[in-house]
């Protein structure tokens, strides 16, 4: 036997779920069926599970009960949006539910645990779609239709590798894989190893994945990966795949494969730099905000992280890395490791070539007043020197945030949060509050296998 099939057949084992916990998830989907049941209205034409747990594909981990209550398609767009809402308030009564964001709305409660969805969806003919929810029945149907044990345990170990190596997820901040993603690679490619062999080996024509090779991208989609839903060939389940998730894919296959190791199952070695080495290098702003639906806050978030990085490059300093972090209970920080967070005090402009008459002209004109020193190179272009307005990245963005914080990208849901509560440290004057280190931890760590 391999070293690769002796590694499987190890993590295979630590990957299928006990006796005891089918039996704990068994009971809360079927008593929060029952109770779905009884706060339906005479529009819902059925309620069922669905999901990872209806497939058999979950992970004990990180394990989620998705109920789906199937509306008659008689229902318009706002009382299909508001029964949903109600029933799923209604049916989790008494287990603090909140809403969350897909689509369209549906509600959610932790029940022993146990994360519990119930996502409200119509009951159409397949290919009728009229929310974005109604395909999941049929995926169900057919992953239940088409998969048989050994391919399920395959699923859940290729989850375990998507997490351990941060790439599952579809919402916006991971940018990974789905589960129904991971379930389709395996039932086109028969088994973990064979999925990684594919993916180590992809190259820049091979990025079409479809179970029934419609290779030829029909619809023209343009996300790095594309994989083609066999329930509805006209979606791309790889749109919210990024680029640097599919190459954190990539390049953790081929350390897999070069390297196997059950680590690639289990938590992440992560291989994280000492921050004092980075003392001149880091910025972190910590705020706090008022509490909404989590996928709201991290589109949010992401947005506003990216706007202030854009507003320190403009500054002339250098973003090597972004991150944003939250604690999902009111404390977020942004974190950006930059070349320098002190730039030099004086600044050289490069001007165009003198035989370039206009734009000579504009160039020195625009820079006379500003201008401490200027000549002429032996390329004959105008040279200045300025003296920087901006050299303290800590103060720059205290100098955003305080008078500049309408106009400089941040989120509008944000801003008033941001106001409010904000504190900036940088690498030499770091808090350690929890946030503030997750931040930093997170720019400091190097992708599995890289380090
Ligand atoms: N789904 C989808 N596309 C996505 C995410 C979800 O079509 N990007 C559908 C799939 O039918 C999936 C269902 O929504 O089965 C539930 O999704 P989710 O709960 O996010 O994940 P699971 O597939 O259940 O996987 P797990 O809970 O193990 O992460």
């Amino acid at each position: 036997m391999s070293s690769i099939d002796s590694i499987i057949l190890e993590a295979l084992e630590q990957v299928q779920p006990s006796a005891d916990d089918v039996k704990k998830l068994t009971e809360i989907a079927n008593e929060t069926l029952k109770r779905v049941k009884q706060s339906i209205t005479s529009k819902v034409v059925d309620v069922i599970i669905g999901g990872s747990f209806a497939k058999g594909t979950w992970i004990n981990d990180d394990v989620d009960i998705d109920i789906f209550v199937k509306f008659d398609t008689s229902v318009d767009d706002d009382q299909f949006r508001k029964l949903g809402q109600l029933i799923g308030w209604e049916s989790l009564r008494g287990f603090d539910p909140y809403v969350r964001f897909s689509d369209h709305p549906y509600v959610e409660a932790v029940i022993e645990g146990v994360r519990v969805n119930v996502v409200p969806c119509y009951d159409v003919a397949i290919g009728k779609w009229k929310s974005a929810a109604d395909r999941s029945p049929f995926h169900t149907k057919y992953m239940n239709d088409h998969l048989d044990e050994e391919k399920r345990n395959h699923i859940r170990l290729l989850k375990r590798f998507l997490k351990s190596t941060g790439t599952y997820g579809a919402d916006i901040a991971t940018g990974g894989l789905s589960g129904y993603v991971a379930e389709i690679l395996i039932l086109k490619y028969g088994s973990c190893t064979k999925v990684l062999n594919v993916i180590s080996s992809m190259g820049p024509k091979d990025n079409v994945i479809s179970i029934y090779n419609r290779s030829e991208n029909k619809f023209n989609f343009s996300s790095p990966l594309i994989i083609i839903d066999p329930i509805d060939h006209k979606r791309n389940l790889g749109a919210a795949i990024s680029a640097v998730t599919l190459g954190k894919l990539i390049l953790s296959a081929r350390f897999f494969l070069a390297k196997p190791s059950v680590d690639f199952f289990c938590n992440p070695k992560k291989t994280i730099q000492k921050y004092w080495q980075f003392n001149g290098n880091l910025l972190v702003l910590e705020f706090k905000y008022e509490n909404r639906s989590p996928d709201v806050l991290r589109g949010q978030l992401k947005k506003s992280a990216i706007a202030i990085s854009k507003q320190l490059e403009l500054a002339a300093f250098k973003v090597f890395r972004i991150t944003c972090v939250t604690d999902e209970k009111g404390s977020a920080a942004f974190g950006y490791l930059l070349e320098s967070t002190t730039l030099s005090t004086y600044a050289q402009k490069i001007g165009p070539k003198v035989l370039m008459k206009k734009e000579t002209d504009n160039f020195i004109t625009e820079n006379q007043e500003e201008s401490l020193l200027s000549w002429i190179d032996n390329e004959m272009r105008v040279r200045s020197v300025t003296r920087r307005r901006v050299t303290d990245a800590k103060e720059f963005l205290e100098f955003l945030l305080t008078f500049k914080i309408d106009s400089i990208g941040i989120t509008k849901g944000l801003i008033e949060d941001i106001r409010r509560s904000f504190q900036i440290c940088s690498g030499n004057d770091l808090t350690t509050s929890d946030i503030i280190m997750e931040a930093v931890t997170d720019l400091l760590t190097s992708d599995q296998g890289l380090l």
